[in-house]
């Protein structure tokens, strides 16, 4: 197996900030460089050991749904091609290339915008608990990883490093964003996720929910940002196992997820992978690019 690349290290550029998975640097007053490292973080907890290959397998997702959209809806994505980019940028190609994304600079909206097709995850949890998801009421008798009669809205506010999301109803998103920017995050959100939901049956992939982050541009438009329609981002099912009243096996970290819980992982301090669950979670990643982006 190649090193994974957890950390990039280039001293022309200044670093913006360290993510969970991306080390993010300043290109010009508009543009950034967006890079996605092999780092891996499950429960908001960053792992002590990465993916090997697992950054450029996330930007070729994210690549190929920007083209897919084209111009349908304003993006950030100027250009993922290391020889697009300035030669400050270029001169880091061993590191940056493939795994990199020069990007429009915008303000981020504070709220992420989670789009949730099926019951699963902390909605399954709460269903449980009251019959309904952010306080959306659902219909009765609804079993783990059904279908819901539609897809639901649920943003939530964006945490610090080391803390967690949390939900918010619709109403206090648009306190938050204003009523114009609540209204086109929303309805991007929901037309976007139905439409890669449609694409990603086609290809064997359930999506079975989606968080989307916007910002704002230079003109005041929103814009779509971040990594899309990823495993990272989302939940991706394979169609053809699907059986809802159960856990779904996945093309996502839940592979990780369930070896963490295996390990009473304390959701606090960062573990060591086994190189089992590594490869196991490289092939799932690269199965997912696959299945989305060869024709
Ligand atoms: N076009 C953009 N301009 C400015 N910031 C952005 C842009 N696109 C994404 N971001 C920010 O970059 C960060 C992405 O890094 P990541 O490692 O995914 O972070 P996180 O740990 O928050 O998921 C996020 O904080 C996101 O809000
Ligand atoms: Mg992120």
């Amino acid at each position: 197996m190649q090193n994974a690349l957890l950390e990039t290290c280039c001293p022309d550029l200044t670093l913006l900030a360290r993510g969970k998975v991306r080390d993010i640097y300043e290109v010009d007053d508009r543009h950034l460089l967006f890079v996605a490292t092999d780092r891996i973080s499950a429960f908001d907890v960053i792992m002590k050991n990465g993916i090997p290959g697992k950054g450029a397998l996330l930007t070729k997702i994210s690549l190929f749904w920007f083209q897919w959209l084209g111009e349908r809806i304003p993006h950030h994505l100027v250009t993922a091609d290391i020889n697009e980019m300035p030669e400050t940028v270029r001169q880091y190609a061993d590191q940056l290339a493939g795994r990199s994304m020069l990007v429009k600079r915008l303000k981020i909206l504070p709220v992420e915008a989670i789009v949730r097709g099926y019951l699963a995850g902390s909605g399954w949890a709460s269903y449980q608990k009251n019959g309904t998801v952010c306080d959306l009421p659902l219909p009765a008798g609804l079993r783990q990883c059904d279908e819901l009669p539609e897809p639901l809205y649920t943003p939530s506010t964006k945490a610090e490093l080391g803390s967690h999301d949390m939900n918010i109803p619709p109403e206090r998103a648009r306190e938050i964003l204003g009523a114009d920017a609540a209204e086109a995050v929303e309805r991007i959100s929901l037309q976007l996720y139905r439409e890669a939901r449609a694409y990603a049956a086609g290809r064997g992939i359930l999506l079975a929910d989606t968080k989307f982050e916007f910002g704002v541009d230079g003109q005041g438009r929103v814009t779509l940002a971040d990594e899309i329609l990823t495993p990272d981002s989302s939940r991706f099912w394979p169609l053809d196992s699907y059986a809802p009243g159960q856990d779904q096996p996945s093309f996502d970290k839940q592979f990780v997820r369930n070896y963490l819980e295996s390990i009473q992982f304390d959701k606090q301090t960062p573990v060591t992978l086994p190189d089992t669950v590594i490869e196991a979670t490289l092939q799932r990643y690269q199965e997912a690019c696959d299945r989305l982006t060869q024709s």
